[in-house]
């Protein structure tokens, strides 16, 4: 187990993880944010957020989170693209379903026209043998609010980094001290970084070399 700990892997999360199931690998949570399928390439220089089966694709990373972990946290917005393919999910887990955080952005990108203008998206919380979940705090809300990661210094080459604030708060309100965090989108490693400077262990996964790269080099530099 610990040769999988505090370290990243370069691959496909669905193949990574079924690796991490044939070999016993357990965390305490997963946290993550899977690509939108935005069917446009406004966010990454390098990855095409184009799925053609997104639901099916969703589905499997779900259910190999709910194996690996006790709970997933799944952040995602609904677009006007993936939202039958998102309400489809929730339906689908429904019973799996704890809770739903809402992740308010203060000052989102305005729609176009009179269209209402996208401001929060979902971090919603799944379990297989979890009912409920804790927080190390009392009056929690399932709500928060941050501004867009607007001094991403990454915005050129990969637009939807985690606003970093997002990744403590989760850290801080569930997790405790040594608890394993898998993140199987790792991006350029938030998640990571989060768990390093909360003394938790991290698991992270990537597809894409250049933000592994770049993931790998952050977090050696903490
Ligand atoms: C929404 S971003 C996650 C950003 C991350 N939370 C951060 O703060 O940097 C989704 C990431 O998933 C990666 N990705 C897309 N498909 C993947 C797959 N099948 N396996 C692993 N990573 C994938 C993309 O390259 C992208 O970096």
């Amino acid at each position: 187990m610990m040769e999988y700990v505090n370290k990243l892997f370069l691959g496909d999360c669905l193949s990574v993880m079924d690796d991490f199931i044939l070999n016993n690998v357990k965390v305490n949570y997963v946290f993550t944010s899977p690509p939108y399928n935005r069917k446009r390439n406004d966010k990454y220089a390098n990855f095409e957020d184009v799925n053609l089966n997104y639901y099916d694709f969703l589905c499997n990373v779900v259910n190999r989170c709910l194996v690996l972990a006790d709970y997933l946290f799944l952040n995602i917005q609904h677009n006007y693209y993936n939202k039958a393919d998102v309400f489809k999910l929730i339906g689908k887990y429904n019973e799996n379903i704890i809770d739903v955080v809402i992740w308010e952005k203060r000052n989102p990108m305005p729609a176009s026209g009179c269209s209402l203008t996208n401001s929060y998206e979902y971090i919603i919380i799944l379990s297989k043998i979890k009912k409920i979940i804790h927080t190390n705090t009392t009056y929690m809300k399932n709500h928060i609010t941050t501004s867009v990661y607007s001094n991403n210094p990454y915005s050129k080459i990969h637009r939807a980094v985690m606003n970093p604030d997002v990744a403590s708060w989760f850290i801080n309100t569930f997790t405790k001290e040594g608890d394993i965090v898998l993140d199987c989108f790792m991006g350029l490693g938030t998640t990571a970084l989060a768990c390093m400077q909360a003394n938790r262990k991290f698991i992270g996964i990537e597809n894409c070399s250049e933000y592994f790269e770049i993931a790998q080099n952050r977090i050696k530099g903490v």
